[in-house]
C-alpha cells in the first residue's frame, strides 16, 4: 500500500505524541518527536551552561551546533523510540520542567531550526512518517497528505502534563505547569522563525473533551480517508 506522511502539530501538551505514537504503531509507519530533538539541544545548552534563567549565550551554542549528534533508537519494551545526544540515552532528562522551561528560547535559534529540519526532512524522505511538532505542515512537509493540528485548553493541557510529571515522581507545582504552558504557547506562537501556526490545510482536532480511543478513532478516519484518495 502507497505510504503517506503525516503532519501533527499544535500547543505544548496537546496529546501529539500520544496520538503519533498509536498511529504510527498501527500503519507500521516511523515516529518522529520533533520536540524531542529541540529539547535535545536544549539540554546539550544547558549542560554547557549557556543558559540559565539571566542569560543565554547563543554564540556559543550556534558555533558548537556541529558537536550535537541526535539519533533515535527503537526501545522495545516501550514500542517507541528514544532520543539520544551524542550516544547518551537522555528520554527522561528532557521531559523535566526545567528544560521545558528553556526549550521555547533555544527553538526560536534560526541555526538550530536550520540544522533540526534539515534532518527531520531526511528522516521522512522516504514518507511512511509521523512527525509531531510546531511547524512540521508550515515548513518541514508543506505537502504532508495528511496535516492534523492538536489543540486543548490549557487548563486541560496542564492537568495532563502535571498528572504526568507527578506519576514519574517529579516534585511540580500544578501552577508552574500552567505557566509554563502558557509561556510556551506565546514564544512558540510569536517567534519570527517558523512560529507555530495552523497550515492552511490542516485539519483542526481540539482533545479536550475527547477520549483517547474517540481521539484515535477520528484520527484513523482521517487517515483512510487520505488513503482512498491516493
Ligand atoms: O513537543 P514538545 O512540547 O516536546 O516541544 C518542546 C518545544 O520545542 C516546544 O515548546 C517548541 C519547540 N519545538 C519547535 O519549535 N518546533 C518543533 N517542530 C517541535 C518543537
Amino acid at each position: 500500500m502507497q505510504k503517506i506522511t503525516i503532519a501533527i502539530d499544535g500547543y505544548s501538551s496537546t496529546g501529539k505524541s500520544t496520538v503519533a505514537k498509536q498511529l504510527a504503531k498501527h500503519l507500521g509507519y516511523i515516529y518522529v518527536d520533533t520536540g524531542a530533538m529541540y529539547r535535545a539541544v536544549t539540554l546539550f545548552t544547558m549542560q554547557n551552561g549557556w543558559i540559565d534563567k539571566d542569560h543565554f549565550d547563543v554564540l556559543s551554542l550556534v558555533s558548537n551546533l556541529d558537536k550535537v549528534t541526535i539519533s533515535f533508537t527503537f526501545n522495545p519494551e516501550l514500542g517507541f523510540a528514544e532520543v539520544y545526544l551524542n550516544g547518551v540515552n537522555i528520554e527522561r532528562e528532557i521531559r523535566t520542567l526545567e528544560v521545558s522551561s528553556f526549550v521555547s528560547q533555544v527553538s526560536t535559534i534560526p541555526e538550530v531550526r536550520y540544522q533540526l529540519v534539515k534532518q527531520q526532512q531526511k528522516m521522512g524522505k522516504d514518507k511512511g512518517v509521523v512527525m509531531d511538532g510546531r511547524d512540521i505542515g508550515t515548513v518541514v512537509f508543506p505537502y504532508a497528505e495528511l496535516k492534523l493540528f492538536m489543540t486543548a485548553s490549557a487548563d486541560k493541557r496542564a492537568t495532563r502534563r502535571f498528572n504526568e510529571l507527578i506519576d514519574r515522581g517529579d516534585e511540580v507545582q500544578y501552577n508552574d505547569v500552567l505557566r509554563n504552558v502558557q509561556e510556551r504557547d506565546y514564544i512558540d506562537s510569536n517567534r519570527e522563525d517558523s512560529p507555530l501556526v495552523k497550515a492552511h490545510d490542516a485539519i483542526e482536532i481540539d482533545n479536550s473533551d475527547l477520549t483517547l480511543t474517540e481521539q484515535f478513532d477520528t484520527v484513523l478516519n482521517l487517515v483512510n480517508k487520505t488513503l482512498d484518495k491516493l
